[in-house]
Formats: C-alpha cells, sequence, structure tokens
C-alpha cells in the first residue's frame, strides 16, 4: 500500500487523454499531471534535447511531487527517453508505445496496421523494435503528422484546416490498406473524428490511453502500491506554459476534475 500520488506528463494537452482514462478506472489514486507547455512541442526537436527534458520533468515529479510512478504519456518522450528514466530511478516507469501496441495488434484482422505520430516518434523506429520485441506479426506502416499536435494545443480539432491536413498526411496510409490506425501521439485521440473521417468508417482507431490505464492497474496491483487510504483520489495539473489556457483548454477535453492549475517554471540555465 502507498498513498503517494501517481505522475503523468506529457508535452502538453495530450497526455490528457490517458489521464482520463486513468481517472475512470483508478478514481480512488490520486495523481499529479504536467503538461510542458512552455517547451512544447516535444515533437519536431531532436530526441536529445527531449530526453533531457523528460529527465529534468521525471525527476521533478519524484523529488517535488514524491511521485510512487510515473506515466509517460507522451510517444516522443517515451520514444527518446524511457529506457533511461527507468535506468536513472527506482519507481516503476511506463510509456505508452508498447500498451498502444498491443491494443492495435488485438484489433487488426487483415495485419495491417498503421501508426501515426510526430516527427520524433516515427524517426526514432521506436514502434518498429516494439513489434519486433513483442513478436506480433502486423505489417507496420508509420508516418508522422507534422502540424496535427499545433491543431490541438490551439483547441481547435474540427476545423476545415486541419481536416485538409489530415487528407494530404492520412493519404499514405489509406494507400496501405491497413484496416486499424494507432494514434501514437497521446494529442491524436482529440482528432479522431477527423481522422476517422478521412480514413473512412471501416478502419478502427486505436488509442493508447485505455491500454496504459490498466497497465498502471496490473503494475499497482502486482507491486502493492495502491492507495490505501480509499475514497475519491485528488488531481493536481502543473503546467510551464500559461497556466490559464491550460485550465480553459484542459478542462475543455479532460472534463470538470481540471479546474486549477499549478504553475511550474523551468531554472534557467
Ligand atoms: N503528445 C506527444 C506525443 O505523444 C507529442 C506532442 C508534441 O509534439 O509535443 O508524442
Amino acid at each position: 500500500m502507498d498513498d503517494r500520488p501517481i505522475g503523468i506528463f506529457d508535452s502538453g494537452f495530450g497526455g490528457l487523454t490517458v489521464a482520463r482514462a486513468f481517472i475512470d478506472l483508478l478514481p480512488e489514486e490520486d495523481l499529479v499531471y504536467f503538461g510542458d507547455t512552455g517547451r512544447y512541442p516535444y515533437g519536431p526537436r531532436p530526441l536529445d534535447e527531449v530526453r533531457e527534458f523528460a529527465r529534468q520533468v521525471t525527476e521533478m515529479l519524484v523529488e517535488r511531487h514524491d511521485v510512487k510512478m510515473v506515466v509517460v504519456a507522451c510517444n516522443t518522450a517515451a520514444a527518446a527517453a524511457l529506457e533511461l528514466l527507468r535506468f536513472e530511478h527506482d519507481i516503476p516507469l511506463i510509456g505508452v508505445i508498447d500498451p498502444g501496441l498491443r491494443a492495435a495488434v488485438a484489433v487488426t484482422r487483415n495485419r495491417r496496421v498503421g501508426v501515426i505520430g510526430t516527427v520524433g516518434t516515427i524517426g526514432s523506429g521506436a514502434y518498429q523494435r516494439a513489434a519486433v520485441s513483442q513478436r506480433c506479426g502486423v505489417e507496420l506502416s508509420c508516418y508522422a503528422c507534422p502540424g496535427f499536435v499545433e491543431f490541438v494545443e490551439r483547441g481547435e480539432t474540427d476545423s476545415e484546416q486541419v481536416h485538409v491536413l489530415a487528407q494530404r498526411l492520412l493519404a499514405p496510409l489509406r494507400e496501405a490498406g491497413v484496416d486499424t490506425v494507432l494514434l501514437g501521439c497521446t494529442h491524436y485521440p482529440f482528432l479522431a473524428r477527423t481522422i476517422g473521417d478521412v480514413m473512412g468508417r471501416e478502419v478502427v482507431l486505436v488509442s493508447s490511453a485505455e491500454e496504459t490505464a490498466f497497465e498502471v492497474r496490473a503494475l499497482l496491483d502486482d507491486t502493492g502500491l495502491v492507495r490505501r487510504s480509499g475514497g475519491k483520489g485528488a488531481h493536481r495539473f502543473v503546467s510551464s506554459g500559461d497556466v490559464d489556457l491550460f485550465r480553459r483548454l484542459g478542462s475543455r477535453l479532460l472534463g470538470p476534475e481540471l479546474d486549477d492549475v499549478g504553475a511550474w517554471t523551468w531554472p534557467s540555465n
């Protein structure tokens, strides 16, 4: 039993998709969500830089919030840093890449799965490596979708412009004949209506959020880290960017639990 909170982080609003699933599945656990909106987006940055950001965020969650577990709810950060973070910390760390891939593999019928993500995630080859280590026997078609994250961060989830961009970026996936698309960026579930519309109704969209939350629950049970106190958990939200914007857009995207946002400022070097 362990009453410390669980830390979840992302470059911005994307990890709220994972936080939503987490709150629904584990309502009694305490949560600290950190959105690094002051330094978003992570996707176009070199992986070394993202790795350093992920190390700083994890250290901050461990040292200032005394978290018992960290969920790296950002594919780009997980691709860049998960292995290193696991090596550097003795608390459990969970990413979104393995859970997401498992969920997509469970759904596909024709064994052709599309994966979309940021330039950093797709360029890292993390999904191909995960497919090899899971021995899942599916053919992956991986494509970066630069620009999607920026639409979400502006709160523009179903405009004509994002639709036009989706038509262009998703064209190769339509040609590849995939029957499943894994949303390999935690921001993308907020664009699910647009992506689904472009891909067609016969293609199933899979998000890593639910599967990741199930993995957190399994790990809490296995490690005996479940919160003892019972009752509803407390949810704290912290942003390194504009906290008013984070509260306004975040509560629209996550729901009423996001009613207060704390500010975090990175020390300047
Ligand atoms: N949500 C992050 C991910 O899953 C990426 C967002 C960004 O580019 O900052 O990859």
